[in-house]
């Protein structure tokens, strides 16, 4: 069973729209050609979060417009900078829209649970109560490979402006999830049948193993943020091209190949 991972898009409200300097329209439509012109069987692209960069109805209806062109099956996620009713209004076309937009579905075998993890302190991310409860009857031990879908990174990743929040930059604010420990608690009955944690959020690829669970993210598919071990805060990585995952699942693992391109 093999999939798409894309994420962090980051649409503007008009196709002139600028993230840091990125024009992630153009950006954008490269990668719907691109994927519709991958040369092998995906079942299907999972959108990771922060379709849009400014919460608008504006951006939602542009995203829309290219996203839409995907010759695949599309499940989104909310990210921080996304708006939960719009994205569900605007982009899946549902008539009311939930307060937190968690699912499942199954796919080759494969079961995904895919989490809203939008929190109170943009930009960190938080799982209420009733998700932790949900997550942990999801999480038995046995039964069919395990997929689990956030939007913010739920380990440590070796980069004190993601673990620990930019302390200057952005006095009190986290980009992982808050509650990571409730999670990783609730997930790791499940360990044998976890395939894989993954996560938009940090633009730029990570995998990792942490108490036997392995977690990965998918570069931005706009643009990069420079995250080397001693990085204080987020600053803009030129050099770096947006990507996308292609990750392949079966009985007995799991492989992860990050592809990037030109914008
Ligand atoms: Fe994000």
């Amino acid at each position: 069973m093999r999939f798409i991972q894309i994420t962090d898009t980051h649409l503007g409200p008009t196709p002139d729209y600028l993230l840091r300097g990125t024009n992630t329209y153009r950006i954008l439509e490269k990668l719907v050609d691109l994927i519709n012109r991958l040369p092998f069987q995906a079942e299907f692209v999972i959108h990771t979060g922060d379709v849009i960069d400014d919460m608008s109805a504006e951006s939602y209806k542009v995203a829309k417009s290219v996203l839409e062109r995907i010759k695949r099956p599309i499940y989104y996620l909310v990210g921080n900078h996304d708006n939960t009713t719009h994205l569900q209004k605007i982009l899946l076309g549902k008539k009311s829209a939930k307060k937190r937009l968690d699912y499942q579905f199954e796919a080759g075998g494969v079961e995904f649970a895919v989490f809203d993890t939008h929190g109170n302190k943009d930009p960190s991310g938080l799982l209420l109560p009733e998700q932790i409860k949900l997550l942990r009857e999801i999480c038995k031990p046995r039964g069919k490979p395990l997929m689990i879908v956030t939007h913010h990174q739920p380990v440590p990743l070796d980069v004190p402006w993601l673990d620990n929040g930019a302390i200057d930059w952005m006095p009190g604010q986290f980009m992982k999830i808050e509650n990571s420990e409730e999670f990783l608690d609730a997930i790791l009955p499940a360990r044998k049948r976890i395939r894989g944690v993954m996560f938009g959020h940090v633009h730029r690829g990570f995998q990792t193993t942490h108490k036997g669970i392995f977690f990965f993210s998918s570069p931005s598919s706009s643009a990069q943020l420079e995250s080397w071990p001693d990085s204080k805060k987020p600053d803009s990585s030129d050099d770096e091209m947006p990507g996308f995952n292609i990750v392949t699942v079966d009985a007995d693992g799991i492989i992860v190949r990050q592809h990037h391109f030109r914008p």
